[in-house]
C-alpha cells in the first residue's frame, strides 16, 4: 500500500475587495455582484488551507517540514494580502476580480513554483464560513 498522505496548513488574512468585472458594464456588475459590487469595498477574514499530498518520507517522516510549509505561505501569500485592499493595492487583482474562486487560484499560482513536483497542491479557501473554494478540484 502506497504511502501517500495528506498535510494540511490553515493560515489566514484579511482584506477588502470590491468584486468588479472589466468586462461589464457598471449596470451589469451592479446586477451580478449586488452589494459586492458597492464602490466603497467591504472585507473578509480569508481562512486559507493549503493541502500537499506526497509520501512520507522514511528518514524524517514527514512529507514536508510543515514549518517551512507555513514560512512559505507567511511569505508568498499573507504578506502580500493581509491587510491589503486586493483591488488597489495589489498587482494580481488590478484587472483580474478578486472572487474567492480567482484568489484561489492566484494563491497556487504563488506557492507552486517553490513546492517540489513530487508534491499535489490543493487550495481550499473560505471567504465565509459558508462560502468556500477548492482549487483544484479535480
Ligand atoms: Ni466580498
Amino acid at each position: 500500500m502506497s504511502n501517500r498522505i495528506a498535510v494540511f496548513r490553515k493560515e489566514h488574512f484579511n482584506a477588502a475587495h470590491r468584486l468588479h468585472s472589466l468586462l461589464l458594464s457598471d449596470e451589469e456588475n451592479a446586477v451580478t455582484f449586488g452589494k459586492c459590487n458597492y464602490s466603497n469595498y467591504h472585507g473578509h477574514n480569508y481562512e486559507l488551507i493549503v493541502q500537499v499530498r506526497g509520501e512520507v518520507d522514511p528518514i524524517t517522516g514527514y512529507v514536508i517540514d510543515m514549518k517551512v510549509l507555513s514560512e512559505l505561505i507567511k511569505r508568498e501569500v499573507v504578506e502580500r494580502f493581509d491587510h491589503k485592499n486586493l483591488n488597489l493595492d495589489t498587482e494580481e487583482f488590478k484587472t483580474l476580480n478578486p472572487t474567492a474562486e480567482n484568489i484561489a487560484i492566484v494563491i497556487h499560482g504563488l506557492l507552486r513554483p517553490h513546492l517540489d513536483k513530487r508534491y499535489d497542491l490543493k487550495i481550499t479557501l473560505y471567504e465565509t464560513e459558508r462560502n468556500y473554494v477548492e482549487y483544484p478540484c479535480e
